[in-house]
């Protein structure tokens, strides 16, 4: 008999895109499509956790036993996150969050005359989570187009991540595979390319791992 790797935690992730509202046909958004999120929320439950997926727009259905709360926009994705956290012990951001969002959503639809569009930034949900005193274990994701290495461990250092699972965007944004670095305080691990539901079942056994040596610390 082996225990499951998760059994007892509480995790909290976000997955997909943010559709942040220009007017009401139009949006800014963009092409993450979930897959991912959902494979790691899938491998999070199997692994014995309760799983509560806060999800941006995405036409994946959701794993099975995991809580799934549909949210459009940035804000929105924040609220979520934040009204799931209690008693959460594993925050993980898979989403690509919008950075900014248009300052306003026009009520009617804008004529092609006003071609105008202010842009505010939007609030970093997994910075925000780490940054509190009560914060889980917060697991990040960077998607680069170049110099991974350099720009992973940066943003897991400014974030001060135990965790961060950083892949290229040409390997994995859309695609049914994916090919990560996971990079922690020991260095970085370098996985092979595999489907994203092999990839994320080696994202769980490397979270639990660190978990279970924080546990006896
Ligand atoms: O959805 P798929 O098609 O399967 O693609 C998967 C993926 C490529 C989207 C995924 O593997 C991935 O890399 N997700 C992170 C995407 C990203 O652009 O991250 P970032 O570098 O903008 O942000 C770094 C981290 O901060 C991420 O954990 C992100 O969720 C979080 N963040 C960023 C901005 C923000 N406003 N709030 C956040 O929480």
């Amino acid at each position: 008999f082996q225990p499951k790797l998760l059994a007892g935690r509480k995790v909290v992730m976000t997955a997909g895109p943010t559709f942040e509202a220009i007017d009401p046909v139009r949006g800014i958004t963009n092409t993450s499509s979930g897959k991912m999120g959902y494979a790691l929320a899938q491998a999070c439950r199997r692994a014995g956790a309760e799983v509560v997926l806060v999800s941006g727009p995405t036409g994946l259905p959701a794993p099975l036993g995991v809580e799934r709360v549909d949210v459009c926009s940035a804000l929105q994705m924040r609220d979520a996150v934040v009204a799931a956290l209690p008693g959460a012990d594993v925050f993980i951001g898979v989403a690509a969050v919008a950075d900014y969002r248009p300052l306003s959503a026009a009520e009617h639809k804008v004529k092609k005359s006003s071609a105008e569009l202010t842009l505010t930034p939007n609030p970093d949900i997994l910075a925000e989570v780490a940054a509190r005193p009560d914060a889980p274990f917060c697991v990040g994701f960077a998607a680069e187009s170049r110099e991974l290495d350099a720009y992973a461990e940066g943003k897991r250092r400014a974030k001060r991540l135990p965790m961060l699972v950083g892949n290229l965007v040409q390997d994995g944004l859309g695609s049914d595979d994916n090919q990560v670095i996971l990079y922690d305080d020991a260095g970085r691990h370098p996985q092979p390319r595999a489907p994203k539901t092999v990839v994320a079942q080696k994202i769980v056994e490397h979270l639990a791992g660190l978990l279970a040596m924080r546990a006896t610390r």
